[in-house]
């Protein structure tokens, strides 16, 4: 009797390991289905639609609300003026501001830094969503950024 039950307890503790690895394989490179992101954007930011295309191609799933008043928004989310741009997306309890490639999204949660978020401030013409058909992205820089408008060199590109 008693080997019966520690089997049924093993077995329940590997199904219950089961479902976590699961969970956390959904959240990053490599797992099953594409990540959930939220973005915030304006419904007349064409550049915002082109950098959702981006991300979607690159293995997330965003889900979109069309924001009427975007710098109230941004307030409520303490993005420092500096380091604003067009859409404001969510993911993993940090901000994303701006045209951030899919790959820096990925870094940033692999290595999940002390930090608020990512941005491409204003809007760098050969940035992910930005960039002319054909034309590859390049001469930007990903910064992080704190709520109090400090900042620090994520990636260049
Ligand atoms: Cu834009
Ligand atoms: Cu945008």
């Amino acid at each position: 009797m008693m080997q019966r039950r520690g089997f049924v307890l093993r077995m329940a503790g590997l199904a219950a390991a089961g479902l976590t690895s699961c969970r956390l394989w959904a959240e990053f490179p490599g797992g099953s289905g594409p990540t959930p992101i939220t973005v915030y954007k304006s419904s007349t930011c064409g550049c915002c639609t082109k950098w959702v295309d981006h991300i979607r191609e690159n293995g997330f799933a965003p889900e979109i609300h069309d924001e009427e008043e975007m710098d109230g928004l941004k307030d409520e989310l303490n993005v420092p003026r500096a380091v604003r741009s067009c859409h404001t997306a969510l993911i993993g309890g940090y901000l994303i501001e701006g045209h951030v490639p899919a790959a820096d999204i990925r870094r940033l949660l692999a290595e999940r830094p002390k930090t608020a978020g990512l941005a491409v401030p204003g809007m760098p013409p050969l940035t992910p969503g930005m960039a002319p058909p054909g034309e590859k992205p390049r001469d930007y820089e990903v910064i992080s950024f704190l709520p109090d408008g400090s900042t620090k060199l994520f990636a260049r590109h």
